[in-house]
């Protein structure tokens, strides 16, 4: 049994400066505002100015969901930064974070599995919670995919940007009532390195000593993404012996509009309850998670005691979900 439960008490989101908008990007590549708000929802994108980096953007994440939270950095003892776009080959990002934020307790390091990155993360912590080896960690997803994407390829460059989200996560003694009660309830987590290629980078520091760019195949990834987000948010809830209907608020990884919806049609979920933000700012990897719990927190939609379910996939194939109670 668990003593304790990860209870998420602060969110917060940061979005760099520079808006990249879809008539920007019609003058450098062939595509159209028309194409990509009809094929994916998206109408801008931010991108981090030159020198502004992936924990330059978890840090201010941080800073606000810390605030939000009502704590210090001094109460951290955990922190963990999912990103695909880190700083550097290492030291973690999340050990920059460390640093920056004046944490000296604890562990802090990162998790790698692309747009899924912020749901392996808040697993990982509900776990250390859990077992009681966390009071208070920081679970951030931060991204600079703008340093990894092909300009000149239109099928890839219109659909990523930049952002952070980041939660506190506390540990509370775990009681009963089962969903009742605030905090995480369950996760799911799923990858099948079979399909590596189909979403990947075609460099790194082993194979090519070189960052890379980012390549997918669009249309086979759609087809995977909605099958297996779908499974991935029926089973975290069966396994909690909660319906999906009960579902307060579901927040997605935000790839594609067009996803959203076939999921929502395939589990029959009200799409007012599907809290969308890639139109403001695309594709943003493992922040979209958090940042869009950040922006149904901030507007009021979201509230303590609602329940809220987070899904994504993303390159690996990797997928899953977390139900939690707010
Ligand atoms: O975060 C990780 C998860 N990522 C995702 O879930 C992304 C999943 N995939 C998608 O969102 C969609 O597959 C895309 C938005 C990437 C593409 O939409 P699609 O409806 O699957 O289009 P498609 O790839 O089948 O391409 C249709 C056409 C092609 O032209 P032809 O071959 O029919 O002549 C493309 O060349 O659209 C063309 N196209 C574009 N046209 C204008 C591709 N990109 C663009 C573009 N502007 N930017």
């Amino acid at each position: 049994m668990n003593h304790f439960r990860a209870v998420i008490e602060g969110v917060g989101g940061y979005l760099p400066e520079r808006v990249l908008t879809n008539d920007d990007l019609s003058t450098m590549v062939d595509t159209s505002d028309e194409w990509i708000v009809a094929r994916t929802g998206i109408r801008e994108r931010r991108i981090a100015a030159d020198g502004e980096t992936t924990a330059d953007l978890a840090v201010a994440a941080a800073r606000k969901a810390l605030e939000n939270a009502g704590a210090s950095a001094d109460e951290v003892d955990l922190i963990i930064v999912a990103t695909a776009t880190p700083d550097r080959t290492f030291p973690a990002t999340a050990t920059i974070v460390q640093q920056r934020l004046g944490v000296t307790a604890g562990a802090a390091f990162d998790v790698q599995a692309v747009c899924s990155g912020f749901i392996y993360a808040i697993a990982t912590a509900d776990n250390f919670i859990a077992r009681g080896q966390a009071k208070c960690a920081l679970v951030i997803g931060a991204e600079t995919f703008s340093r990894i994407l092909d300009w000149s390829d239109r099928s890839t460059c219109v659909l990523f940007g930049d952002g952070a989200g980041a939660v506190v996560v506390k540990a509370e003694p775990a009681e009963e009532g089962g969903s009742e009660a605030r905090g995480v309830i369950g996760s799911y987590l799923r990858s099948d390195g079979r399909y590596g290629d189909i979403l990947c980078v075609d460099g790194g520091p082993s194979l090519t000593k070189t960052v890379g760019h980012l390549r997918m195949v669009g249309n086979q990834v759609f087809r995977h993404a909605v099958v297996n987000i779908a499974e991935a948010m029926q089973t975290v809830a069966d396994r909690a012996g909660v319906a999906v209907s009960d579902v307060d608020w579901f927040i997605p990884h935000q790839a594609n509009r067009r996803i959203l919806e076939a999921v929502a049609k395939r589990l029959g979920i009200d799409e007012n309850k599907v809290v969308e933000t890639l139109s403001r700012h695309g594709n943003t990897s493992a922040a979209s998670v958090p940042l869009a719990l950040d922006a149904a927190v901030s507007d009021g939609r979201v509230k303590k005691g609602d329940l809220i379910l987070m899904e994504a996939m993303g390159g690996g194939l990797t997928w899953g979900a977390a139900l939690a109670r707010f």
